[in-house]
């Protein structure tokens, strides 16, 4: 459909001119990078391992949602129990992304990602658990949430290779678990969930009103992220 693809055109254009936190220059802590103390980057680190914490939950609530409402939606509640199943493993031996992360960092970079969410990452998960609106809200809130994943995670790799600098003296290995993490993502995991949830959407988003209520739910996920990685920033200060 000619007005469905428009509009997701325009919104992959306005992800990373209308918002600051999916790009690499102009996201708040990528731009102040060499001014960040080894100490705020594990702060940004354990507060962002957050999201990835939640992924499966957030996408369990979208698929609740394509479903509830409207249950001819199957192709989209197919393809996030697709997804579901690669978050949670299906495509690393049953370890779910978010072990790996966690694995990667104890390991590389004896990070211990388990903290409390302090008030920015508390306030973008309660943002996430709140999708619960209509069909077409969280439609353009999932897609947004996967077809930001690309540059948001060159933003996070940027990080940890500053954080490796700080503590190794050297970048990520190129052989450990978190380069497998990022290429895997980068390449493979995250461009498929783009592209699958573009086609599933595409068979049920098909009027001027969905559009709008689509393009809504983008938007206000975007707005959200910048919210919580400026959030991040500043908190990172007073910690
Ligand atoms: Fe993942
Ligand atoms: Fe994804």
């Amino acid at each position: 459909m000619k007005n469905y693809r428009k509009t997701i055109d325009k919104l992959n254009s306005a992800m990373v001119r209308d918002y600051r936190c999916v790009n690499l220059k102009t996201n708040w802590i990528s731009i102040d990078l060499p001014k960040l103390t080894k100490n705020q980057l594990i702060y940004i680190v354990q507060q962002y391992s957050w999201f990835p914490r939640n992924i499966v939950g957030f996408l369990g609530n979208s698929k609740a949602v394509a479903n509830r409402y409207n249950v001819s939606w199957l192709e989209v509640v197919n393809e996030l129990s697709r997804n579901i199943c690669e978050e949670l493993g299906s495509d690393t031996k049953g370890i779910s992304h978010y072990n790996l992360l966690k694995d990667g960092l104890r390991e590389e970079l004896s990070i211990d990602i388990e903290c409390e969410p302090r008030s920015a990452t508390y306030a973008f998960l309660s943002y996430l658990y709140s999708q619960k609106e209509n069909s077409e809200v969280i439609a353009g809130a999932t897609y947004a949430c996967e077809s930001s994943a690309v540059p948001e995670l060159v933003v996070v790799k940027r990080v940890l290779d500053r954080l490796s600098v700080l503590s190794n003296g050297r970048e990520l290995s190129r052989d450990g678990i978190l380069q497998k993490f990022f290429d895997k993502h980068l390449g493979k995991w995250e461009p498929g969930h783009e592209q699958g949830l573009l086609k599933a959407y595409e068979i049920y988003i098909k009027k001027q009103h969905q559009l709008e209520d689509f393009e809504h739910g983008f938007r206000s996920m975007l707005t959200e992220m910048d919210l919580w990685w400026y959030g991040m920033y500043s908190e990172s200060f007073a910690f």
